[in-house]
């Protein structure tokens, strides 16, 4: 097809925290679009609705002041799907695509059923042309699925009906979570996958908008996905990397963080993604890599697959040596002792808590008996609830759920034998160590998973100091 498509209409479905950020982003930079982001969650799509900005379903810094200046302006947040569809010029799918947990492929493989029906109700609801755009992040090849889907909207035993046809384009998206608008503002670049020139071009000059053209790159639909994958696999092994490093450290009286420095200062080696920590969370690399180890099975290529394992293998590693280490530096018991967790998002600036390294370290503590008390800026007691079930407290049972939820820092170092720092919020990094030190139940510890706590101060405070990747751990 040869022509030009102009964009004026575009629907997201999908309101989660690639979905709304990414939608808010286009919704300000592009004022002559109109963007309906659609969600089949009602929960989701009234918080995001919600007056209250502090109620938004995802805390992103910078986020607030875009939805306070789109919101209802040209940025629409609702649960009417095939309306959004019908009027759409452009349908972005940004659905979750989690690790199929039965069935062929589970535990690898990737769960396309959401995607699938976005495409059959895409399908239905279509008119006239329409741009397709992959941006939730897919196994290489699936934009053929999607395809198939779309292309059998037109065998309609009713001719008058036949007056749809699409473009489907891969456009993954490499924002984090915590710098999301700023990664989308600024991208690295943007990555547009398709076979369609109109199409590609379509989709190129909404970022245009925004995006210098050198940092918009074409490629085919295939490289478009893999590379997606690609980049988070290659993401996630620098911090394994980096993590399996931390424990040779302790080993032999080197420092990680003098390490990262060193080598990090390599031009070649670059110093982004060389912090030790208890190990990557979020809902994504994991389960990108477990995607790309099944692809690689599928195609015969065993060793590849297990080269990619090897990442996951020690992100799991980390988590479990650091309780172990814990329980062992406590004196070989933790059951009834009290313990301070800062920090249960998967990294600072989020709330998000998918795959969150804490949630590993806490079950293991609370199975040794300990009684945890968390805290952390932007995640709410519901949330850890689900993850790790209602709190009982009871001390007379001897059970392992002993968690509270602390709403008030300072009030939370009383008495505890132990704090534990597992996500590197600012907060976290100047805390008043000498202070603290009236309040703990001596010998009291310090863990610090992130490198944020000033070793000296934390010591001279009078506490024991563990830091990860440390030279001088006992
Ligand atoms: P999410 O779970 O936060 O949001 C997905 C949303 O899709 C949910 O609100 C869900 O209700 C909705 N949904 C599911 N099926 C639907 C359907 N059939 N119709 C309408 N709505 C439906 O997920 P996310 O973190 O935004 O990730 C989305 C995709 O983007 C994933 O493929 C992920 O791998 C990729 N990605 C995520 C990030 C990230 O930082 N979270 C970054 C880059 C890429
Ligand atoms: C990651 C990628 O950075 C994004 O490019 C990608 O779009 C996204 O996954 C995705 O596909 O979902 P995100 O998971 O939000 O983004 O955050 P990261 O900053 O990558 O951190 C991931 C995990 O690695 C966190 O637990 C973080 O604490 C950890 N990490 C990161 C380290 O332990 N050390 C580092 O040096 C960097």
């Amino acid at each position: 097809m040869d022509k030009e498509i102009e964009v004026r209409n575009i629907c997201c479905i999908g309101a989660g925290y690639v979905g709304g950020p990414t939608m808010a982003m286009i919704a300000k930079k592009c004022p002559h679009i109109k963007v309906n982001v659609v969600d089949v969650d009602e929960n989701r799509i009234a918080a995001w609705n919600s007056n209250d900005l502090a109620k938004l379903p995802v805390f992103e810094p910078g986020l607030e002041e875009i939805i306070a200046s789109q919101r209802n302006i040209n940025l629409f947040f609702s649960n009417d799907i095939d309306n959004a569809i019908k009027n759409a010029d452009m349908v972005f799918i940004c659905v979750n695509t989690p690790t199929k947990t039965k069935g062929l492929g589970a535990g690898y493989a990737c769960d396309l059923k959401y995607v699938e029906l976005c495409a059959r109700r895409v399908s239905r609801n279509a008119h006239g042309h329409t741009v397709v755009v992959e941006k939730s992040t897919l196994p290489v090849r699936t934009a053929k699925t999607i395809k198939e889907i779309l292309s059998s909207a037109n065998i309609s035993k009713d001719k008058s009906k036949i007056n749809k046809s699409f473009s489907i384009l891969s456009n993954p998206e490499f924002l984090a979570e915590g710098t999301a608008i700023n990664d989308l503002e600024k991208p690295d670049r943007v990555l547009i996958g398709g076979d369609e020139v109109f199409a590609i071009n379509a989709l190129r000059k909404i970022y245009l908008n925004w995006v210098h053209e050198d940092k918009i790159l074409s490629t085919n639909l295939w490289s478009s996905e893999l590379s997606k994958l690609s980049a988070n696999a290659f993401l996630a092994s620098r911090i394994s990397s980096i993590n399996s490093l931390s424990a040779l450290c302790e080993k032999t009286g080197a420092d990680i963080k003098e390490v990262s420095l060193a080598i990090g200062t390599d031009s070649r080696i670059g110093s982004k993604f060389l912090k030790a920590g208890p190990g990557f969370g979020g809902s994504c690399f994991k389960k990108d890599i477990l995607n790309l180890i099944y692809i690689c099975r599928h195609f015969g290529l065993i060793e590849v697959a297990n080269y990619w394992e090897k990442v996951i293998e020690i992100n799991e590693w980390q988590k479990n040596r650091i309780s172990q280490l814990i329980v062992r530096k406590l004196f070989g018991t933790i059951t009834d002792k009290k313990i301070l967790i800062l920090g249960y998002s998967y990294k600072a600036n989020t709330n998000d808590t998918r795959e969150s390294p804490a949630k590993n370290i806490i079950n293991d503590l609370l199975v040794e008996g300990a009684e945890i008390t968390i805290h952390d800026p932007q995640v709410r007691e519901e949330k850890i609830i689900k993850d790790l079930g209602e709190p009982s407290n009871n001390q007379n049972e001897s059970s392992f759920n002993k968690w509270i939820y602390s709403k008030n820092l300072d009030d939370s170092f009383d008495n505890v034998d132990a704090v534990i720092i597992l996500t590197e919020w600012d907060l976290y990094k100047n805390l008043n160590w000498e202070s603290i030190y009236k309040k703990v139940r001596k010998p009291a510890w310090i863990f610090d998973t992130r490198l944020v706590v000033n070793k000296e101060l934390a010591i001279k405070a009078g506490f024991r100091f563990w830091q990860l990747g440390g030279s001088h751990n006992d």
